[in-house]
């Protein structure tokens, strides 16, 4: 069997502010795309709702009380971002499964018979982190990539902590300390990891790869085992 690969993205990768780094990145992730696929690798991008999902759950939330509808609106945004990327590997030719599984037991059969997979999230309660560790752990894959829009975990928020250590290595256990584990965010907030998806890791053995998907040299030297510059996050 080819080596299968589960990488969450998060959704504010597709929009870089400014337009040129917009063309730039979607450039680098399509080359990225041809060349594993060329090399026979099957690969599973869990995408998040960045934008799209931020804005539909403000839209509503003043009227809308029950965090699960909420969660749907999130979902739809994952979903069409998933969708935008699948379109954009179409046009190109790769052979990307033709519908955005909504299940990660539809998602583990359409890369059965295709290289790639693009899909968002499926069910309230959790993030797109969380859907891909399932998935990662349903396909047996090396560990889970998370590729976010930071460099590494951090020791503490670096946003407000400015001794915040950036960590190269750690333990699951200890990213639970850090993220927290079991409790699923409120419906848009962001976390550097779900902590619904550390506690699938913690549950499945499945280690974690934590690094900044601005920068796809980062993601293709995970991809291929290599020393990679983020958080490697053994179970
Ligand atoms: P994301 O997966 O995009 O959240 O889900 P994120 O981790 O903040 O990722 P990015 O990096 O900003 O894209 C957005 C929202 O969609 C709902 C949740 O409300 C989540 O906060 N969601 C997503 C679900 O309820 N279930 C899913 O499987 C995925």
């Amino acid at each position: 069997m080819s080596t299968v690969h589960v990488v969450a993205l998060g959704g504010s990768l597709l929009r870089p502010e400014e337009a040129a780094d917009r063309s730039m990145w979607m450039g680098q992730f399509r080359q990225l795309v041809v060349h594993l696929e060329g090399n026979g690798r099957k690969i599973a991008f869990v995408v998040g709702g960045g934008l799209p999902a931020r804005e539909g759950i403000e839209l509503a939330k003043d009227t809308v009380r029950d965090p699960r509808r909420l969660d749907q609106i999130g979902i739809a945004g994952t979903r069409l971002n998933a969708t935008v990327l699948q379109q954009v590997l179409l046009e190109i030719g790769c052979d990307v499964a033709p519908n955005v599984p909504h299940t990660v037991d539809e998602a583990r059969q359409a890369l059965e018979s295709h290289h790639v997979v693009v899909m968002g999230g499926t069910v309230p309660g959790h993030t797109t982190d969380t859907v891909a560790v399932r998935l990662a752990a349903a396909l047996h894959a090396r560990h889970c990539i998370i590729a976010t829009n930071v460099s590494h975990v951090y020791s503490k928020d670096p946003r407000k902590h400015e001794d915040a250590e950036a960590l190269t290595e750690l333990t699951l256990a200890e990213l639970a300390e850090i993220t927290g584990i079991g409790e699923p965010l409120e419906p848009g907030a962001s976390a550097v990891v779900d902590p619904v998806a550390v506690q699938v890791a913690t549950d499945s053995g499945m280690s974690l790869a934590v690094l900044d998907g601005r920068d796809l040299s980062r993601l293709d030297r995970a991809l291929d085992g290599e020393l990679f510059e983020g958080t490697l996050i053994k179970a």
